[in-house]
């Protein structure tokens, strides 16, 4: 039976092992899956060993996907933009891939949700690595514009020269986006944990703005309250983008995509 896990510090919640143990059912696949909780300054000995035993690949989430960044030997292109690594795979030649595959569970939970980035106006709130692994799939879409606005504008400004090769972006700080509406929002800063907002103005939502917190929770996130009391008829949370990346790494794997609407309900089940 081939052998994945995630690694992380804490894994105890992690909800990967139920995503994938899921995944392989429903695509006949005989893996097994296990949540590893790695030291935080032992990363790359428990990853080695983990490889070394025969793994066949792994996540990585906090606090190491800029440790797993550099112990790949090679990376995919969105993983080098991003600055992070997500997925890790052994390769046939012994050799370990790192790819990141945040953005682009991002991009395709929009698109399970019937929204289109292509020539679409999208603000993006944070400046974080959330947002930084998310920019080159975005920008793979082709949006009309990709507008990062951060608390610290400086970060905003270095995120749009990193990725201004790769489409129309640039960065501002929250007190220069324009008071009229675009057509995507999506918030990446870590506010909404601590049940803050990014201070943007209101008038930046129409009722057909989507507005996406790339969090979660029981119950709406403060940017999913905030959006439905601005009117957006399309809020939503980052549930769909937790099983969605789960669904790109698996596919990285095992070369085969599963399903994600039959989890994800069983997901939003248990969180009540
Ligand atoms: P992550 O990996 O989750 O993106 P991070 O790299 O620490 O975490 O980035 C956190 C992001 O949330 C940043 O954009 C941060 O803004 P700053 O760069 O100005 O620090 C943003 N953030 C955190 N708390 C916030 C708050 N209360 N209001 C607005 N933005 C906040």
């Amino acid at each position: 039976m081939d052998q994945y896990a995630v690694f992380g510090n804490p894994i105890g919640h992690s909800k990967s092992p139920m995503i994938h143990t899921f995944f392989a059912r429903q695509t006949a696949q005989n893996i097994s899956y296990q949540a590893i909780l790695a030291p935080t300054d032992g990363f790359d000995s428990a990853v080695t060993e983990f490889f070394q035993q025969g793994g066949k690949g792994c996540n990585v989430t906090v606090p190491f996907k800029e440790e797993a960044y550099r112990f790949a030997d090679q990376l995919s292109p969105r993983a080098k933009i991003a600055g992070a690594v997500n997925t890790l795979k052994k390769l046939d030649d012994g050799g370990i891939l790192g790819d990141n595959t945040d953005g682009e569970g991002l991009v395709q939970d929009l698109l399970l949700h019937g929204v289109r980035l292509q020539g679409k106006r999208v603000l993006l709130l944070g400046a974080g690595g959330a947002a930084r692994g998310a920019l080159l799939p975005l920008l793979d879409q082709n949006p009309a514009e990709l507008v990062i606005a951060n608390r610290t504008e400086s970060k905003a400004h270095q995120l749009a020269e990193l990725a201004k090769a790769y489409g129309p972006v640039s960065g501002c700080g929250y007190g220069e986006v324009k008071p009229e509406p675009v057509d995507i929002i999506i918030n990446s800063t870590s506010a909404s944990l601590s049940g803050d907002l990014p201070p943007i103005p209101a008038e930046v939502v129409s009722q057909d703005t989507v507005c996406y917190d790339m969090a979660y929770g029981q119950g709406d996130t403060a940017f999913v309250a905030w959006a439905k009391a601005q009117g957006s008829k399309y809020p939503l949370d980052g549930l769909g983008m937790l099983v969605a990346q789960a669904a790109e790494s698996f596919a990285i794997w095992r070369g085969i995509k599963p399903g994600t609407k039959t989890v994800l309900g069983e997901l939003r089940r248990n969180l009540g």
